[in-house]
């Protein structure tokens, strides 16, 4: 069936699927199952976790202590049900971040917008069918910033039976970029309201919530995937990232792109993705290099001039697995001190649009007609419209504006 270690096949709904199938085969159940009649539950417990990052203990609020927080796993076409039960003191909702929600729209999340925010001490069930997606789509929190670190995966396989329309890979590994604050980010959130001024920079990148060797305090904080050469990996990317776009990029391995926010593309290859905050994109990555280890990189795309941000590579590690075989000591020796220094990736400059756009210029659907995600563009135009668009940022005397450091404040114009 080609389904690389499917995290389902382990589950208890696994039986359930195997009782189901043995069920249609004997001319049984199948319309109820194609109905999506599987249902997933998912527990979801909002509290405040303590997390040493920077060489500082910070108090955050997760899902289930876990930050990132879980992974939803599901088929196209199966129901979720999420239940989320509020122990912190803050106000939460969660916004299922590219689920289509046909005929569920009161379950989207965005406070204040689908529903009232779920509060201290209350909890509140989500419950959503996966119709016609299939794809890396991911979680958030969907009030104040607690988005920062209110997030996980929604990974959706296909359905039982049906395989991807590309190679099948040997495992997958999912990678969610992140920015991580040492400050209260609802304080801050609240700072950058009352003085105008655009949103500060982060302490730091994360990938899967780890920081990479390049940071205090963060020798062992560094996430790794061990691969095998000259097989196949599928690595399902997501910017959870709270404010900042992001380059990605796996140092001398060229990627291919399959999918993006759940939409199967057409592949092409590429040595860098760029993604915007809550973009997903599939990638096939073949472990064709030599035998050693290679960072993944995480770089900001920030074109616009004056604004602050963190300018800062995060770096995670794809590592080949050493071969068995018998070296002496002074080889093995200096084997270790080859492989403990990864190869660098070429990062785009930050401001790189030109690179930018020739990467978004590829992004093309797989299957531009089919019955689902066909969208009707109306070709015929009657009447022209021009509008120009301006973030800008001016200077200003307020002593309370010092969040771009030089009392300057955020200002649009249309
Ligand atoms: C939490 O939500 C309730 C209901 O919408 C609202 O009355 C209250 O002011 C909110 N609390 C905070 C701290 O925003
Ligand atoms: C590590 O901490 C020191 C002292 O606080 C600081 O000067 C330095 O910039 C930090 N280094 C990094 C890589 O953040
Ligand atoms: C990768 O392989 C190394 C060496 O065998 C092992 O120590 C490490 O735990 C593995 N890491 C992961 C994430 O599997
Ligand atoms: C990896 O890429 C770097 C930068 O492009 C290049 O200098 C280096 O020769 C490459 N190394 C290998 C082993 O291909
Ligand atoms: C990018 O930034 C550099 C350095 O600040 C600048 O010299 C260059 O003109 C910028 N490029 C673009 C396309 O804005």
């Amino acid at each position: 069936m080609g389904m690389p270690r499917n995290k389902l096949e382990n589950s208890c709904c696994c039986r359930f699927f195997l009782f189901l199938l043995f069920f249609s085969i004997n001319g049984g159940v199948l319309e109820a199952w194609h109905k999506g009649s599987v249902t997933r539950y998912y527990d979801f417990k909002v509290q405040s976790a303590s997390i040493t990052k920077l060489c500082k203990t910070s108090t955050i609020v997760t899902v289930n202590g876990m930050y990132p927080g879980p992974t939803i796993y599901a088929r196209e076409d199966d129901t979720v049900v999420v239940e989320v039960s509020n122990l912190t003191p803050y106000n939460i909702s969660i916004h299922l971040h590219g689920v289509r929600q046909r005929l569920t729209c009161w379950f989207d999340g965005p406070a204040y917008i689908t529903q009232c925010p779920i509060q201290a001490g209350q909890s509140f069930k989500y419950r959503f069918t996966l119709l016609n997606q299939r794809g890396t789509l991911f979680w958030h929190a969907h009030i104040s910033w607690l988005r920062a670190t209110v997030h996980g995966p929604l990974i959706i396989y296909p359905k039982q039976g049906v395989g991807y329309p590309f190679q099948p890979p040997v495992e997958e590994h999912v990678i969610i970029l992140g920015e991580y604050w040492l400050r209260d980010v609802q304080g801050l959130e609240r700072h950058v309201k009352e003085s105008g001024g655009g949103p500060p920079g982060s302490d730091a990148y994360t990938l899967n919530g780890l920081l990479g060797p390049l940071h205090n305090c963060s020798r062992d904080d560094i996430y790794t995937i061990n691969v095998t050469k000259g097989k196949n990996y599928l690595l399902r990317i997501i910017n959870a990232a709270l404010n900042m776009e992001h380059f990605f990029m796996v140092a001398n391995h060229t990627m291919t792109v399959v999918e993006t926010d759940g939409e199967y593309t057409k592949p092409f290859k590429t040595t860098f993705l760029m993604l915007t905050p809550g973009q997903t994109y599939n990638v096939l990555i073949k472990a064709d290099q030599s035998i050693g280890k290679y960072f993944m990189a995480m770089a900001p795309y920030m074109p616009a001039k004056n604004a602050p941000f963190l300018k800062k590579t995060s770096y995670g590690i794809l590592r080949y697995a050493s071969p068995t075989v018998k070296v002496d000591k002074l080889a093995r020796k200096s084997h270790v001190k080859t492989s403990m220094t990864p190869l660098e990736p070429i990062i785009p400059n930050v401001n790189d649009t030109a690179s930018v756009q020739a990467f978004s210029d590829q992004v093309k659907r797989l299957y531009p007609n089919h019955q689902w995600s066909s969208v009707d563009v109306p070709l015929r135009i009657d009447k022209t419209l021009f509008f120009t668009i301006g973030l800008n940022v001016f200077s200003c005397d307020s002593p309370d504006s010092d969040m771009l450091g030089e009392s300057l404040r955020l200002q649009s114009t249309m």
